[in-house]
């Protein structure tokens, strides 16, 4: 199995690990496939990404796709953050050995769990976002 320069590199140098005191959403997703868990933490201004943090108990794939996905997320609008999916983290780093995509699925995952959490908090409706599973 191997990795693009890419996902060797978000493994070995992950950006943006750790929380958001302040976090205007969190969400919190399971992978069922192998217990890997990942958090992601938004900061939302004016209905922009102001700033994006993960902490992730997962194989080097998850922690690269988190790491790539709290990177792409950044400076986003509400709707263009929930166009990310885990294709397009997959293709920013290159691509993904084909036994470890699902873990990709967990960025992805988070990403929507968290907005889900900032629609709750703020009581408004972002549409296209359905609830975390
Ligand atoms: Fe494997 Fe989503 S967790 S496909
Ligand atoms: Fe669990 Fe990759 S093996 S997320």
């Amino acid at each position: 199995m191997t990795y693009s320069n890419e996902v060797m590199d978000h493994f070995m140098n992950p950006r943006n690990v750790g929380e958001i005191e302040d976090a205007s959403g969190v969400g919190t997703v399971g992978n069922a496939k192998c217990g890997d868990i990942m958090k992601v933490y938004l900061k939302i201004e004016d209905g922009v990404v102001k700033d994006a943090k993960f902490k992730t108990f997962g194989c080097g794939a998850a922690i690269a796709t988190s790491s790539m996905a709290t990177e792409l997320v950044k400076e986003k609008t509400i709707q263009d953050a929930l166009s990310i999916t885990n294709k397009t983290v997959m293709e920013a780093l290159h691509g993904l050995p084909a036994v470890k995509v699902h873990c990709s699925c967990l960025a992805e995952e988070a990403l929507h769990a968290a907005l889900w959490d900032y629609a709750q908090k703020n009581d408004i409706v972002i549409e296209g976002l359905n609830p975390p599973k």
